[in-house]
């Protein structure tokens, strides 16, 4: 399965490259199912293709099915499994005021990343879709998720350290006392200091083998990231931002869009200045970014919406 992702400051026309793309790439390939998501909470997929979206997969082709995700939504059900899963391993956790603490979670930095992460596996897990292709919100969130299954694979490896510790533990508890046991209510509980009994290991060795395929999975071939910026000054620094801090996490970009690139024959005098600096920008972007085909869309007198606009956009500025 392959990804697409179009990153890039607010503005620059993320979710209409987006949209145009996911239009043409399904018309050319009418064998393969797509899929595009909207994760950006400030939703307008839907003002693109001039159709109304939700949180529910709605067909817009044969094989094009479009969604914008509630990540509200999707922030609830992730903290729910977290707690289910939670008073299912710990068993005596249930003496505690869990629920007050899972309030406190819905505000606790990073939720937001790990729920698009969520949403992002549940359309992967689907198996339904051939592509999927992703307009995200304003940069920042979106690299911190490409960048989560590393760092959280790190951090669960750090507690699997700490776990294997506790194990040991009990181990040297056992030889001496025999099988440790918990009474919980009317429970008797035996402890297992064995690796691949112990309910919290399997669960982190798990958690840890899905980290890492998503990890894999963001730094192959298969996953596509497009940057979609401006011939702006302050587009180019962000665009080498988003390359740098991608690049810490051996993720590459696919591909640069410099959109609203302005042509005029004659340009009227207000205008030269933002003309000269377009050229010194993409000169320089041209010049700085090496490896990443860098392509060129013009500012339209008219916003693309709907479906034909964005399948013309699509032959006239993206396959191209
Ligand atoms: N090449 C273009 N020519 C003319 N208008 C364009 C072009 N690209 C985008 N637009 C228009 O610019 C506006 C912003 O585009 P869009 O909504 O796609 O950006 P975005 O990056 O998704 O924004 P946000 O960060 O707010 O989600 C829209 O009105 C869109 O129709
Ligand atoms: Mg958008």
């Amino acid at each position: 399965m392959e990804i697409y992702f179009y990153l890039g400051k607010g503005g620059t026309g993320k979710t209409t490259i987006s949209a145009s793309f996911s239009i043409g790439i399904a018309y050319y390939n009418k064998n393969r199912n797509f899929l595009i998501a909207s994760l950006d909470p400030a939703h307008n997929l839907g003002d693109a293709f001039d159709i109304e979206l939700s949180n529910n997969i709605k067909k817009l082709t044969e094989n094009l099915s479009a969604v914008e995700v509630d990540l509200e939504k999707m922030i609830k059900e992730y903290l729910n499994d977290l707690s289910t899963n939670l008073r299912n391993t710990y068993k005596y956790l249930a003496s505690f005021n869990l629920d007050r603490y899972f309030d406190i979670l819905r505000y606790s930095p990073g939720i937001e990343e790990y729920a698009v992460l969520e949403s992002i596996k549940k359309f992967l897990n689907m198996n339904e879709f051939d592509a999927l292709i992703f307009d995200t919100p304003p940069t920042g969130i979106t690299t911190r998720v490409l960048a989560l299954p590393k760092l959280t694979l790190m951090w669960t490896k750090r507690l699997m350290d700490i776990r294997r510790k506790i194990l040991d533990k009990r181990k040297m508890v056992e030889n001496v006392k025999g099988k440790t046991e918990a009474i919980i209510g009317d429970e008797v509980i035996t402890l297992t200091a064995d690796e691949k009994e112990d309910q919290i290991m399997i669960e982190l060795v798990n958690y840890g083998k899905e980290m890492e395929n998503l990890m894999k999975l963001f730094q192959s071939d298969l996953t596509k990231i497009n940057i979609v910026t401006l011939p702006e000054d302050l587009a180019l620094f962000e665009t080498k931002r988003i390359i740098e801090s991608l690049n810490k996490f051996n993720i590459k970009v696919n591909e640069i869009y410099l959109n609203k690139y302005l042509i005029f024959d004659n340009p009227p005098e207000v205008i030269k200045g933002k003309l000269i600096e377009q050229e010194r920008v993409i000169g320089k972007m041209k010049d700085e970014i090496k490896n990443i085909n860098i392509k060129d869309i013009p500012l339209l007198s008219q916003s693309p919406r709907g479906i034909e606009d964005l399948l013309k956009f699509y032959d006239n500025y993206i396959l191209v």
